[in-house]
């Protein structure tokens, strides 16, 4: 299917366009109002990093946040987490100010965060101990969410002796396990291979239909923005604003086969306009690099 014959990416069946009005009508959980960051720079001056940002998510919504390398993705996640603070404006989870990190925000980076000098079941229980649980109870909830996940037998495991799919889903167990009301996640996929991704994106799917959460999920790749989300915030550079909020046309549960679908596609393409813009005549690659081959027969 081309560009041409693609549908409009607004368009959707009544069952979409329901299940997404039934989230749009729960509780707002979280609310970003007019946030903006601006970071000083070593001239004296300030570069605005992001700009009036104001958006709400839904109670177990599946929200992803999307743009450019460096449009303020990371630090948009991080001030929702406490961890930095807006510059001015604010972000309320059920409607009171997020000044710090809290215990109903868990967070997944893209680096494998695990504490190397403790086990997987260390790792998962130090979630729990961190909002005061006493070991043996932070032990026996660890053991069974490694057991929810797959990986019971490499309790006494290191993550070093894992591999990267395994340790993300050890830290997405660590983030879940004080039972968050938002989890957070910064490109948690972004280092493993196509496979594996594919793999983690379907069981993250089924983890969130089988709790109660709400999802944040910042990624680069647009397939799997349209394949996990309801809704997706993509944001411009420079400075970081809102470009669009865009509904998901696509039904749920997902299915690897709605890849190909004429409702995914178009939003997938609506999206790369969004943010890739044609590139600029003065940005193109005019230089040639110099042959040091030798001979043309790979030509
Ligand atoms: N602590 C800081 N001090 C100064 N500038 C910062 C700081 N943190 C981030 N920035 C700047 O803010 C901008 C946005 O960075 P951020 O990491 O949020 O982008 P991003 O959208 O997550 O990028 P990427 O897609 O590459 O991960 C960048 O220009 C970065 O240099
Ligand atoms: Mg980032």
């Amino acid at each position: 299917m081309n560009s041409a014959t693609l549908p409009d990416y607004k368009r959707m069946t009544p069952e979409v366009r329901e299940r997404l009005d039934r989230i749009a009508a729960r509780p707002v959980i979280l609310e970003g109002r007019n946030v903006f960051k601006r970071f000083p720079t070593s001239d004296g001056g300030e570069h605005t990093v992001l700009k009036d940002i104001s958006f709400q998510v839904h109670s177990r919504e599946f929200l992803s946040i999307i743009g450019p390398s460096g449009c303020g993705k990371s630090t948009l996640i991080r001030i929702l987490t406490g961890l930095e603070s807006a510059t001015s404006g604010e972000i309320l989870l059920d409607g009171k100010p997020v000044v710090s990190p809290g215990a109903e925000r868990g967070m997944v980076f893209q680096k494998y965060t695990l504490f190397p000098w403790l086990t997987v079941c260390g790792n998962v229980m130090f979630g729990l101990e961190s909002i005061g649980k006493d070991r043996d109870t932070a032990e026996n909830v660890a053991l069974q969410w490694l057991d929810i996940i797959g990986l019971g037998k490499y309790a006494d495991y290191y993550p070093r002796q894992l591999s990267g799919g395994m340790q993300q889903r050890v830290a997405i167990a660590r983030a879940l396990v004080p039972q968050p009301r938002v989890l957070l996640m910064d490109e948690p996929f972004g280092a493993l291979d196509a496979q594996t991704r594919t793999q983690m994106q379907n069981y993250l799917l089924e983890v969130w239909r089988n709790i109660d959460i709400t999802i944040i999920f910042v990624t680069h790749d647009l397939d799997e923005a349209v394949y996990l989300s309801d809704r997706i915030l993509a944001l411009k550079a420079n400075p970081g604003e809102i470009n669009e909020l865009i509904e998901v046309p696509v039904a749920r549960p997902r299915l690897s086969r709605m890849l190909l679908e004429p409702e995914f596609l178009a939003t997938r393409e609506h999206i790369d306009k969004l943010i890739r813009p044609p590139v600029k005549r003065e940005d193109r690659c005019d230089f040639q690099i110099i042959n040091m081959v030798g001979d043309k027969t790979h030509l």
